[in-house]
């Protein structure tokens, strides 16, 4: 178990300090069960038409890198620990932006040696950038960019241990979360982002928003300060993305739990309220310490405020001016990402993940159907939720969350969509993370990063989590992707077809199930799967957020990473490193697909100044201005 430091610790960190888990201190225990599911996992066969995947031996890495020759246009590059990024050769990386960068000329200078003067911090980029998507509008280029949470130490460095000491300190931290619009252009120095162009805009904890959706109005939305239970502040935990077919940005609200706390440990509350709170990790101990400053934030004095976050929220980058929308269609949970495929028949499907230990995988089909031109008002919001349940026979199914299979209301099945998702019997995962669809195959991907507690204890609401069909590994350090293809190759489908892409392991450490599958091997060794994206060739893009140590069950794998793979070879080769600490997480293509824009999440070392470690987002391109995607 990771030693903690309470005044500098990530959403995942927090969760692990407030639920504890065992160690893992039956070992014979958890080989056992490891070894005895290696029968099943030997005879997974994957969907690529080529060499499969899995089935222990069919690829082996020799293998690999003669089908690899033909795919990727790079030579894969080793494994780094140092405090740096590493591209292939016949590539290059450049800055695009960096914590505490001006949108907005009035805030030239911020200084973050101090961490920033309060009055500018709505008008630099924010913090601990994550996912993020480009938009092309009347020949701008637009950039929408997530910051998921602070770095507090660092944010706050005159405050003791970075706990915040006053309203000011408070209101530093809301505004350099939330979400950055910017305009961004490319000139012979690289991409610049356009300061004080009209498109810049700064999303943060204060930002008025619309609550829509059958939940909107809900008597578990409304509080003293909004009676209609329509009108949220903020957005926050801003996680993964998603884009829409129209033209909009959707954020994702994760660990938004971590932002409540009580100011009366013994404050009470209504049956709904306190078993929720139980569900999603509500407690009376904040991560950020708001409520000290913000009573709104005290759940003693405003119970329903948690019920006000854990949404996706849609942003037009284009309307500045535009209040974004929390859409409660799609449910609340820790939302990971939102991808967007469109059925058969133009309906809008929505796959999303809730980044839980056990917890489960999502879809939304709207009720509409999509077209150019059509209103796009409520078709986020007028559809049914399913949840996914896979079998161990390769097959699975979505089971809808409805008022029948529940027994919950309609709104509440949004609101406490978890215990929904419970009730029907879903299919507990191994923290899913980004969901990916192909925009070549009528199939989708899903990291599901790792999960300690497999086959160790119940998630919050109970639910079984012995091991199962895509989350076969108990004690599961490593994680993996699972891959499913939608009968009739429509996203509509109520029917599955699922495989592993990739079962992460360690084949220079271990020789049972930790070993990972066939596809891993010493030259592609990395842990913990999270960000995700395919790009227009049909390659999956596969970023880590894993253990960085570099030894024992990690040895070989170096910082984190971003990885590309073929969908049809199973093939898995490193493209790019980043500095020690970090996670690698977001990634969006230029609308002429000659540059990706990648994040590097809370950078351990003095990157990338020798100063203060500052989240950014990197531009990478090919040195001869190739396509990259
Ligand atoms: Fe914010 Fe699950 O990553
Ligand atoms: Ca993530
Ligand atoms: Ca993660």
């Amino acid at each position: 178990m990771k030693d903690f430091d309470p005044t500098n610790m990530s959403a995942d960190d927090w969760d692990e300090l407030h639920f504890p888990r065992p160690e893992e201190n039956d070992f014979d225990r958890v080989v056992e069960s490891a070894i005895s599911r290696r029968g099943f996992l030997a005879g997974v066969v994957a969907f690529g038409s080529g060499a499969a995947a899995m089935g222990a031996g069919l690829l082996t890495s020799t293998a690999a890198q003669a089908v690899g020759a033909s795919r990727f246009a790079f030579t894969p590059i080793p494994a780094q620990t140092d405090g740096t990024v590493h591209v292939p050769e016949g590539y290059e990386w450049k800055m695009l932006m960096r914590w505490g960068d001006p949108l907005f000329s009035e805030a030239d200078g911020y200084d973050l040696t101090d961490g920033g003067s309060v009055e500018n911090s709505d008008k630099i980029f924010g913090e601990n950038t994550d996912g993020m998507e480009t938009f092309s509008f009347q020949g701008h280029e637009l950039i929408a960019i997530n910051h998921e949470y602070p770095n507090r130490k660092i944010n706050l460095p005159a405050a003791q241990e970075g706990v915040p000491a006053s309203a000011n300190d408070v209101l530093k931290l809301q505004n350099i979360q939330g979400v950055t619009v910017m305009e961004i252009k490319e000139g012979p120095e690289g991409w610049v982002a356009v300061k004080d162009s009209p498109f810049n805009r700064r999303i943060h904890h204060n930002t008025p928003m619309r609550i829509a959706g059958p939940a909107a109005g809900h008597e578990l939305l409304k509080t003293e300060s909004d009676p209609t239970g329509s009108a949220a502040l903020g957005t926050m935990n801003n996680c993964g993305s998603g884009k829409t077919p129209w033209g909009t940005y959707l954020t994702c609200e994760e660990n938004f739990n971590g932002y409540f706390g009580s100011s009366d440990e013994n404050a009470s509350y209504d049956q709904k309220v306190a078993d929720g709170m139980k569900r999603y990790g509500i407690k009376a101990e904040s991560w950020n310490g708001y409520e000290s400053f913000d009573p709104r934030f005290d759940t003693s004095k405003n119970p329903n405020e948690p019920h006000r976050a854990g949404w996706i929220v849609e942003i037009d980058p284009t309307k500045p001016d535009s209040t974004p929308v929390k859409h409660t269609g799609l449910g609340r949970f820790k939302h990971e990402n939102a991808e967007v495929a469109l059925a058969a028949d133009g309906r809008v499907v929505v796959y999303m993940g809730d980044d839980e230990r056990g917890e489960y995988l999502y879809k939304f089909i709207s009720n509409a159907a999509y077209a150019p031109g059509v209103d796009t008002e409520n078709l986020l919001n007028n559809g049914t939720l399913f949840v996914a349940k896979f079998n161990d026979d390769m097959s699975g199914e979505w089971l809808p969350l409805t008022p029948d299979s529940t027994g919950m209301d309609a709104a509440e099945i949004l609101i406490f969509t978890r215990m929904a998702a419970s009730a029907v019997g879903g299919t507990t995962m191994d923290r899913p993370e980004w969901v990916a669809s192909s925009p070549v195959a009528v199939e989708a991907y899903c990291c599901l990063t790792n999960n300690k507690n497999r086959g160790v204890k119940p998630n919050a609401g109970g639910d079984d989590t012995s091991a199962n069909g895509p989350n076969p590994r108990d004690a599961n350090k490593y994680g993996q992707i699972v891959r499913w293809r939608p009968a009739n190759e429509d996203h509509a489908a109520t029917g599955f077809d699922w495989d592993l892409y990739v079962m992460a392991g360690n084949p220079t450490v271990h020789s049972d199930d930790r070993a990972g599958s066939a596809n891993v091997n010493e030259g592609n060794l990395f842990n913990s799967p999270d960000g995700m994206a395919i790009d227009s060739t049909g390659l999956v893009w596969i970023q880590t957020d894993g253990k960085d140590n570099n030894e024992e069950d990690f040895a070989g794998n170096g910082n984190n990473q971003m990885l590309v793979g073929d969908p049809a070879t199973g093939e898995i080769v490193r493209f790019m490193t980043g500095p020690n600490g970090c996670e690698v997480t977001g990634l969006a293509w230029s609308t002429d697909l000659r540059t990706m824009f990648v994040g590097i999440q809370h950078p351990g070392s003095n990157w990338p100044d020798g100063g203060t470690p500052r989240s950014s987002v990197i531009a990478i391109k090919r040195t001869d201005n190739g396509l990259v995607g």
